[in-house]
């Protein structure tokens, strides 16, 4: 039986599993570590990226929300909340579904991307759109959670770390050894919090070695570049525009463990790697995703990592999230003819035969 049990059964000797744990999936995890050989050829180095947009609900965020779903379950939960800038809803709102809870999501008037909210519309959580951003929603949903009997799976829900944690195990089988450099797009701080933890483990085991940890964040929303919490984060990656990460320590010490670093893009940067990630290697991923290529070219070209390195970046979500930016930011034009052959193969003949 060839078929992938999804994270829990696959992983679950490291995961916090007992005979009351449900056997919570969609079949989530197991995602390609694709190697970009345009991009490491120009550049000189060896470029792996992990396409976490290739999960069910298309983000990283099915490995810990699974885990925390399935915790809750345990529980005896029948509410999941959560605030989020799109992901960690569209996530929620699938596993409850699944699990048959109800979901409250709570997310920033008019800075989440269309995908994902068409896609907490459609497995029916309760949606709640605030006059606020990001981190005051947290905010607000971790008083909440403490007063009524719903279950928080934000990622300081410590389940949540857990599973996200499966992705590092994966690219340790998968490249047969642990990258020398990790490259991840950081916002609330937690996800890069769970692959060092699921590094550390790793090694433990495996006698893997450990990956120097570089989190990129986006230069509107750069606390941790910068050490003060930024009140206003701006960002065109609206899945990274959060001003006061809910996991700061443990980002920190990750890096500093790890002798990695934190850096910032800016929404240019982003939106180059965005577009050539797409145009030169086929692979289409939301903005907030390419922070991590975005920064892994700031950092070849100041000096930062070496010729030759071998490097996975963590690809977070799927490009189809956030259309709108696809089409606003793409000079792809779209030519509009007649019903007609003959003005289709003239133009043809003129642009691509010539
Ligand atoms: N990339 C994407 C596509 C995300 O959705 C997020 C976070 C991150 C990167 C950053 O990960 O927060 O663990 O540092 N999205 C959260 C959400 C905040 O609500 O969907 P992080």
């Amino acid at each position: 039986n060839m078929r992938w049990p999804g994270l829990l059964a696959a992983y679950k000797e490291y995961l916090p599993i007992n005979e009351q744990t449900p056997f919570l999936t969609l079949n989530e995890g197991n995602t390609p570590l694709v190697k970009l050989e345009r991009l490491s050829a120009e550049l000189g180095v060896e470029l792996f990226v992990k396409l976490e947009g290739a999960n069910p609900t298309g983000s990283f965020k099915d490995r810990g929300m699974v885990m925390a779903v399935a915790k809750a379950v345990e529980e005896g939960s029948k509410t999941v909340i959560c605030a989020s800038t799109g992901n960690t809803s569209a996530s929620a709102a699938a596993y409850a579904a699944r699990a048959g809870l109800r979901c409250i999501i709570v997310i920033p008037e008019g800075k989440i991307a269309m995908g994902k909210l068409a896609q907490a519309m459609m497995y029916g959580a309760e949606i709640i759109s605030i006059e606020g951003n990001f981190d005051q929603a947290l905010k607000m949903v971790r008083n909440i959670s403490e007063q009524e009997p719903i279950t928080l799976v934000n990622s300081v829900n410590p389940f949540r770390l857990e599973g996200q944690k499966t992705a590092a195990f994966e690219i340790c089988e998968q490249l047969g050894f642990a990258p020398e450099i990790l490259a991840i797009p950081v916002g609330n701080a937690g996800n890069i919090s769970a692959y060092w933890k699921g590094f550390k483990e790793y090694a433990a085991k495996k006698e893997t070695r450990l990956p120097k940890m570089f989190g990129f964040e986006a230069a509107g929303a750069a606390a941790l570049v910068h050490n003060r919490v930024f009140e206003n984060p701006e960002t065109i990656a609206t899945a990274i525009r959060i001003g006061n990460p809910a996991s700061w320590d443990l980002a920190v010490s990750a890096v500093q463990e790890s002798s990695g670093r934190f850096d910032e893009v800016s929404d240019e940067e982003i939106l180059f790697a965005y577009k050539k990630l797409a145009s030169s290697e086929g692979i289409f991923v939301e903005p907030a995703s390419c922070a991590s290529i975005a920064g892994i070219l700031k950092n070849i070209k100041n000096g930062s990592i070496e010729k030759g390195a071998k490097i996975v970046a963590v690809l977070t979500g799927n490009g189809l999230k956030d259309p709108d930016t696809a089409i606003n930011s793409s000079q792809t034009k779209v030519i509009r003819l007649a019903n007609d052959e003959n003005a289709v193969t003239e133009h043809i003949r003129g642009v691509v035969l010539d």
